[in-house]
């Protein structure tokens, strides 16, 4: 046991999750997990390294962590520095501390991105084989007809290989709701394109749990806990090294 960490009913507290004294009692219900053994009273814990879960749910115990949800304008580029010098995601957001895009929108895509200095997240997020899916409302050129659409959903064969299977309806005679959990460079722009329907306009609408209609664009906002910790749910546990478990 760490007999230098912080005790576990004051982290817990600092996340929301009642008083010291309602945290004691989740400790005392045995409903509160250190790295994966039922944490007793008196625990402490290292906020760095510790693997902390509430009724089986991961939490996120790291203060200095922040996530930020922006909706991007077009024309902002998605980088933390642009040579160039046009106008980026980052100089939207705080800059202490500094936090870093979670993959990337094409300067003409619109919608929710994510902005973190949690690498890991990061890497969970990005990566291919945690499959996290993203949601785009695409308006396109034309009216897809069913086998255009039958074909977004079963793959396309793009110069980078064929699109895994994805998740497409039609919202109306030239918008299609797309859902992917890859991420290659321009994908829905390409998959449109291939099946002869170019996107006019492109928005990302949902990022694995991350929802939010009322956001405007050039608006951002702190994720909640809550929202912090369904991300860690959907990439597969709270923010760590386990690579291991997706090699
Ligand atoms: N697919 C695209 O084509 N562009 C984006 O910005 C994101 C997904």
């Amino acid at each position: 046991m760490n007999a230098d960490g912080e005790r576990l009913q004051k982290v817990l507290a600092r996340l929301g999750f009642g008083s010291r004294r309602v945290c004691e009692e989740l400790i005392a219900e045995g409903r509160v997990t250190v790295n994966g053994d039922v944490a007793v009273l008196g625990r402490r814990v290292d906020v760095d390294g510790d693997d902390v879960a509430v009724d089986g749910a991961p939490v996120g115990i790291r203060p200095d962590l922040v996530h930020y949800l922006l909706n991007k304008p077009t024309g902002v580029i998605t980088t933390a520095d642009d040579p160039q010098g046009r106008p980026t995601v980052v100089e939207i957001v705080p800059s202490e501390p500094r936090v870093f895009p979670v993959g990337r929108l094409d300067a003409d895509t619109e919608g929710l991105l994510l902005l973190t200095n949690d690498g890991d997240m990061t890497h969970r997020l990005t990566h291919p084989s945690f499959g996290v899916e993203k949601e785009y409302l695409a308006s396109v050129e034309g009216t897809p007809s069913r086998a255009a659409i039958r074909q977004l959903r079963e793959g396309v064969e793009l110069d980078d290989g064929p699109t895994a299977k994805a998740r497409v309806t039609a919202v109306d005679d030239s918008l299609l709701r797309i859902t992917i959990h890859e991420g290659r460079n321009r994908q829905v722009r390409r998959m449109c394109e291939a099946v002869g329907h170019p996107v006019t306009r492109l928005v990302r609408t949902r990022i694995g749990p991350i929802v939010d209609r009322r956001l405007k664009p050039g608006e951002w906002r702190a994720l909640s806990r809550d929202e912090v910790r369904s991300l860690e749910i959907a990439v597969g546990g709270q923010s760590d090294q386990r690579y291991d478990r997706h090699p």
